[in-house]
């Protein structure tokens, strides 16, 4: 042969990065690209933490008919940009689910975009379907960092059946793995595992144990309660037991010891953006412990109205991850403010695991604003009980000026209704 055998086109084809998870839906819609758009496919495997063979999915993206693949190991990146600033914000949705897939999109979007400017591509590309959140976040994520991107969205184009994707797939060589008869739709990265789809979507029916990955049942984990001690410093988390580690190190060991005893299993009737009620279930084990954790920290070194004002941040905070809205200003400033919070929350939190529940036993911190000699009710008391009665009177006096002329006052005079007739 005169010359190697070169994939790339010599007629330009526009480009698209492709976000790529290895699964049916993204290898599917690498052909399907190449066939109805006339375009490459540079496939993008991004390592959020979740449990896969990279290299595996790398060669399938090839195999899928990508003319490049590339896989980025953003798993401290998660953890430092990502789910640090959510843990300081104890950000979660609807109030009990820490976002762990909604953290994973925006920094997704940004290795697509990374990727598609040193290629030249003018497209990315994900495998989101048109019902879900998560294609919200990959377009709006998309838009906010590069808006000359144009996003496209195959699944939610091709109106296939998942039989028709099979057959699809089958006719394109690509290799359909046995797994796939699993009825559950998940998603996994360094801060949980989501599940539905299936039996799931009776919302009126327990999980089945199948549904679970991460977490042992409750009734099954060990009889003898373990205890986890977790140092923060300034909001975050550095040492388990007394061993630093790097944040994504910390999460993912935390995950494997709160998980056997059966910590963060979440039933979750959720308000998706796109206006529908579904029902999910998540394993968060590390962050049900982190969150519990650092907001008992919080309690103990920041004042009460901080505390509070900072939980209508939160819950905003939340939403807006949800949402999709990572890169807006709203998302920025927010993290401003939570972060001038943090200064002081340093300690260490107690943390003990048993059967399914991780529960707060113990916190302290050179910050406290518990002070041992107002508190007690023994003997060393240095508050000045005189002063609380001074204190009540004042606090008291809207009050007791409202019940006082609301006992005096007369209901006004009934006009007299003249009789009929007169
Ligand atoms: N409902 C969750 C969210 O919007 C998770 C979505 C992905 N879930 C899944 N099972 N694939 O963040």
């Amino acid at each position: 042969m005169l010359f190697a055998p070169v994939r790339e086109s010599f007629v330009t084809q526009p480009k698209v990065v492709l976000a790529y998870s290895g699964g049916l839906d993204t290898s599917v819609a690498i052909p399907w690209l190449r066939e109805s758009k006339g375009t490459d496919v540079i496939a993008v495997t991004v390592d959020v933490g979740q449990p896969v063979d990279l290299e595996r999915v790398r060669a399938k993206a090839e195999r899928s008919g990508a003319l490049r693949a590339y896989v980025a190991d953003a798993r401290a990146e998660f953890a430092e940009e990502f789910l640090l600033p959510a843990l300081r914000a104890n950000a979660l949705y609807e109030g009990i689910y820490p976002l762990s897939t909604a953290l994973a999109r925006p920094l997704i979007a940004r290795h697509l975009v990374a990727v598609a400017r040193t290629e030249g591509a003018r497209f990315v590309a994900h495998g989101c379907t048109g019902k879900g959140n998560d294609q919200v976040r990959f377009d709006l994520s998309t838009t906010g960092l590069a808006p000359e991107l144009e996003v496209l969205a195959p699944a939610r184009e091709w109106g296939m059946t998942r039989e028709e994707e099979i057959a699809y797939a089958e006719a394109h060589g690509i290799p359909v793995e046995a797994t796939k008869s699993s009825p559950y739709s998940t998603d996994e990265n360094l801060w949980g595992r989501s599940v539905e789809c299936g039996i799931l979507e009776d919302p009126a029916v327990e999980p089945p144990e199948e549904a679970f990955g991460w977490t042992c049942a409750p009734a099954a984990a060990p009889d003898r309660a373990e205890y986890v001690q977790i140092l923060f410093e300034e909001g975050r988390p550095v040492a388990l037991n007394g061993r630093h580690l790097p944040l994504h190190e910390l999460i993912a060991t935390l995950n494997r010891t709160a998980g056997a005893h059966g910590v963060g299993r979440i039933d979750h009737l959720e308000s998706r953006v796109v206006g529908i009620k579904s029902r999910e279930v998540y394993e968060c084990p590390a962050a049900a412990v982190l969150i519990s954790a650092h907001q008992a920290l919080e309690s103990l070194v920041l004042p009460r109205d901080l505390l509070d004002f900072k939980r209508t941040v939160e819950q905003r905070y939340a939403q807006l991850v949800y949402d999709g809205l990572w890169y807006t200003p709203l998302r920025e400033s927010l993290d401003t403010f939570v972060g001038s919070t943090q200064g002081r929350v340093s300690g260490e939190v107690a943390m003990k695991l048993y059967k399914g529940s991780a529960r707060v036993v113990g916190r302290r911190s050179p910050n406290a604003l518990y002070q041992a000699a107002l508190a007690t009710y023994s003997s060393g008391d240095a508050f000045r009980r005189q002063m609380a009665e001074g204190f009540i009177y004042v606090w008291g006096l809207p009050a007791r000026t409202w019940a006082a002329v609301g006992a005096q006052a007369r209901p006004t005079e009934r006009p007299t209704v003249p009789a009929p007739g007169a």
